[in-house]
């Protein structure tokens, strides 16, 4: 084990589910209930901004209510206790590992509590709902006052944040663990790929088996708030 020095970590939705925070693609996730293509488009956005809208601040909304769970707090202890080079890349848009303490951490698919400003380009930290509260009443800009504000949220479509840091990442992995995600969307489903490539072992922490489970050195299936803890666990040699 301590032949280890850098990790790279993705998380997917199954990571926040525990938390009550719905996934994608489970028989009653979140695109059972909405098409990826009225609300998670860039056509979507320019077609029916506040359906998008709708959407997101529903979504945001949520984070209200809930917190992070034993899987997120564990993986905030390695981050915090980690000697070598660690990076968290979730592709959630939710911000339990913030809220659970994860430092050196990528939203490669963006984040809901951030506002993206279409003419100023800027971002801005976002709460609340960002749709209008009566017709054509946009909210402003929080930096320059415009109301052309859009979620902070990459469609699809869009390229994804900080790939040239998570390819770096990648490159220099010892290890790299995939956490709750069904490897069904790429850059991220990829990634393993990539960091075996570069010689990495791989490990897969999944409530069952995924797209990619047959990319990995090892996969185990269970619960995150189970398997989570106790991988960290091994890797700190701290119960
Ligand atoms: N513990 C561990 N894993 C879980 C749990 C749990 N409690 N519950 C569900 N899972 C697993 C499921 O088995 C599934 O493999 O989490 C995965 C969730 O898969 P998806 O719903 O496809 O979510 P995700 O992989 O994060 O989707 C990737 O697709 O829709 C886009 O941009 C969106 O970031 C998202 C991307």
């Amino acid at each position: 084990m301590h032949d280890i020095q850098n990790i790279v970590i993705l998380t997917g939705a199954g990571i926040s589910a525990e938390s009550g925070l719905e996934t994608f693609r489970a028989a009653d996730g979140l695109w059972a209930s909405h098409r990826i293509e009225d609300v998670c488009t860039p056509e979507a956005l320019a077609r029916d901004r506040a359906l998008v809208h709708r959407f997101y601040d529903a979504r945001r909304a949520q984070l209200d209510a809930v917190s992070p769970n034993a899987a997120h707090h564990a993986l905030a202890r390695l981050d915090a206790d980690w000697p070598g080079d660690l990076l968290i890349v979730t592709q959630n848009v939710d911000d339990l590992h913030e809220r659970a303490g994860g430092a050196r951490l990528v939203h490669m698919h963006g984040a809901l509590r951030s506002a993206w400003c279409l003419a100023c380009d800027g971002r801005s930290e976002w709460h609340g709902p960002m749709g209008a509260a009566q017709a054509g009443d946009w909210p402003p800009c929080p930096a320059c006052g415009a109301r052309a504000l859009r979620p902070d949220i990459v469609f699809f479509g869009e390229m994804p944040y900080q790939m040239e840091r998570i390819e770096a990442a990648l490159a220099r992995a010892d290890l790299f663990v995939s956490i709750g995600t069904s490897g069904a969307v790429y850059p991220a489903a990829g990634f393993v790929r990539v960091a075996a490539a570069h010689g990495a072992r791989t490990l897969e922490l999944n409530l069952e088996p995924s797209a990619g489970s047959g990319l990995f050195d090892d996969s185990r299936f269970g619960p995150a708030t189970e398997l989570v803890p106790t991988w960290v666990a091994e890797m700190t040699g701290r119960v």
